[in-house]
């Protein structure tokens, strides 16, 4: 009855309390089913039956960062590590074209290598070849590195704020800050890029509480994308040990986050697909409405390695392609034309 009633405020206010949250996030049997229900029909209300796929080109697998969690990490010395060079990242946007991609996610470790002058002379090669939306997901740079991306031609940024728990953040991200991130969110919201930010769910030492906190601070933020996903241990890192994160978790804050920003977009993850061999399509079936298979050759997907057992690895583009076309049409929906631009972003801006 309980979570009846706050399935009705959030449906009708897109506002819950942090306690509110926690029920949800605790709830069982037929409380949880509603809270799916309710999540997917909002869903489909707000975007409809159109999910939109991404093409990722993960174009390095440098960092300069030491996440505890990343298999990318800067200290794992046994990563192979990888730099495509812009004739190559320009042809794979390309390749990604002629599949049906309206969207290119160009994603790399922190890597300074892409300064300001050579990932701007990509992002207008990329926009001068094909008409693509460009998403960067790169991590932290200046306000005047970001304005530059942006008067380049880029129009979106994924940056997850991993935890919104600062002593957490402290503790899994060395030479890093809470504020500095949350300073960068701020900065690429108000260049006008289409912010998509998120967390990781089941980092050691997370509480109910901190997901609640989590989910609270992504509707703060006003995110017009939202990338959840379970932590998966990557044995070349100091948290190779730590539980995974739980699958359960992760399909219920999708659900939650549907309700608070009805028209957001929202991926189902690779690490969702990757802890259950079905958890792309749970994810599609309780408020997610994006999927964002990887475009580039084998060679470089397997050396992308943020945690193990990453599904789509030995597979080629194409075939995934194929694979989740006929994944979306089974669960009911289509595959989305066009750009696919948050309907948030369109509202708010
Ligand atoms: N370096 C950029 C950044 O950190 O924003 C972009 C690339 S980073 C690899 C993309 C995301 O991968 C991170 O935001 C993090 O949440 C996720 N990730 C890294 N290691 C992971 C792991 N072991 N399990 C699940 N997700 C992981
Ligand atoms: Fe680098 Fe991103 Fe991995 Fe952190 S999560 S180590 S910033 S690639
Ligand atoms: Fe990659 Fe199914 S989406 S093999």
């Amino acid at each position: 009855m309980k979570v009846k009633k706050i399935l009705e405020k959030a449906y009708y206010e897109n506002n819950l309390t942090k306690d509110e949250i926690k029920l949800l996030l605790i709830a069982e049997g037929e409380d949880k089913d509603l809270l799916f229900k309710t999540a997917d029909r909002v869903r489909k209300e707000h975007i409809g039956d159109e999910v939109f796929l991404r093409g990722l080109i993960e174009f390095s697998s440098y960092c300069k960062n030491d996440c505890f969690y990343c298999g990318l990490r800067r200290s794992n010395l046994s990563a192979q590590r990888y730099r495509m060079q812009e004739d190559e990242i320009v042809e794979v946007a390309k390749r990604a074209y002629q599949m049906g991609y309206r969207t290119v996610v160009l994603q790399s470790g922190e890597d300074m290598y892409y300064t300001k002058d050579r990932l701007c002379s990509i992002i207008k090669k990329i926009k001068r070849v094909v008409d693509v939306a460009i998403t960067l997901s790169i991590g932290e740079r200046s306000y005047d590195e970001y304005k530059a991306f942006k008067d380049a031609g880029a129009d979106r940024f994924l940056m997850r704020f991993e935890t919104s728990n600062e002593k957490l953040y402290r503790k899994y991200h060395p030479g890093m800050s809470f504020e500095n991130r949350i300073e960068c969110l701020k900065w690429l919201k108000k260049l006008g890029y289409e912010l998509g930010t998120g967390f990781l769910i089941g980092l050691p030492g997370q509480t109910l509480d901190d997901l609640a906190q989590d989910i609270i601070l992504v509707k703060e933020l006003d995110a017009d994308m939202i990338g959840i996903g379970p932590f998966i241990p990557h044995p070349q890192t100091p948290l190779k040990d730590a539980k995974e994160g739980s699958v359960d978790l992760t399909l219920k804050s999708i659900a939650i986050l549907r309700l608070l920003i009805p028209d957001a977009n929202i991926p189902a993850t690779t690490a969702l697909g990757t802890l259950d061999p079905l958890g792309r399509q749970k994810g599609l079936m309780c408020g997610a409405n994006i999927v964002m298979p990887n475009v580039n050759s084998l060679e470089y997907k397997l050396k992308y390695e943020l945690y193990p057992g990453k599904i789509c690895i030995n597979e080629d583009a194409t075939k995934c392609r194929g694979c989740i076309e006929s994944i979306i049409v089974s669960l009911g929906r289509k595959v989305g034309q066009g750009k696919g631009q948050s309907r948030h972003y369109k509202r708010v801006s």
